[in-house]
């Protein structure tokens, strides 16, 4: 029996070839295509370059993994699974394409991490600038006890060598196909999030996806509204213990 706001949702969200030309046209000014944040520091991070297990190997291997040895990650992993998530993968004139497709190639996902055990790197919260593929500093400190709060108590947040945080800016999808939108925006989350689970594997680390978190609480720790731009997924990653 259809009737909840999700069978709502996905009853007015069809394409039909009455609407279709209706649903598609951009009405709306486009937002920026990058987030970043001037006044902050910006950490520069290591071309990312791995040596990796093969594709079927990572296939084989992945599972989630919510314990962690207390062993740092290197900068270098850090750079390299940031760029298989996020990274410029090959440009087209002036624009950037990701390793991981993107509905429109629009780009609606922002990433955040909370580093915990990286080397060379402190405590703390950092956006990833995609562009100059560096960190930007946006708070030190160390933030795991929150962060395991924020998701219901699950321990491997705190473990874990880094948590990624990712954030839709919904306008930036919305502006060409309006309330569709949100079906692209989470299935451009799930390749993101399936591109670190096969990156972390390929570089003999452990990953575990996670959609369990009071959404505002980990809002209010990045500083983001939860309206205009809200956590939409989260993973962490670390050393298998
Ligand atoms: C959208 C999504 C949300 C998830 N949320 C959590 C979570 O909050 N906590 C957790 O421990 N695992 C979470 N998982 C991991 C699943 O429990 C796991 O993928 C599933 O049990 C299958 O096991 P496997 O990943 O080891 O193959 C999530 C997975 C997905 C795809």
């Amino acid at each position: 029996m259809a009737s909840g706001i999700g069978d709502t949702f996905f009853k007015e969200t069809k394409y039909s070839r009455e609407n279709v030309s209706a649903m598609r046209s951009a009405t709306t000014e486009r937002p920026p295509l990058y987030k970043e944040y001037p006044d902050k520091t910006r950490l520069a991070l290591p071309k990312a370059s791995a040596e990796t297990l093969s594709l079927d190997q990572a296939f084989r291997n992945r599972k989630s993994i919510r314990r962690y040895a207390p062993t740092p990650l290197t900068l270098g992993q850090l750079s390299y699974l940031l760029w298989a998530t996020a990274g410029v993968q090959r440009t087209m004139g002036d624009f950037n394409f990701r390793p991981a497709p993107s509905a429109g190639a629009l780009y609606p996902i922002e990433t955040y991490v909370v580093v915990n055990n990286v080397e060379g790197l402190p405590k703390g919260l950092y956006h990833f600038a995609v562009r100059p593929h560096a960190l930007e500093e946006l708070k030190s400190g160390d933030f795991t006890r929150d962060v395991v709060r924020a998701t219901m108590g699950q321990r491997m947040h705190a473990d874990a060598a880094v948590v990624f945080i990712w954030t839709a800016i919904f306008q930036r999808s919305k502006f060409r196909y309006h309330d569709r939108a949100y079906r692209y925006i989470y299935l451009d989350a799930g390749h993101i999030a399936q591109n670190l689970a096969l990156a972390a594997v390929g570089l003999g680390l452990g990953s575990c996806q996670v959609g369990a978190y009071f959404d505002d609480e980990i809002n209010g720790l990045l500083g983001v509204d939860g309206t205009e731009e809200s956590v939409i997924y989260m993973s962490v990653v670390g050393v298998p213990g």
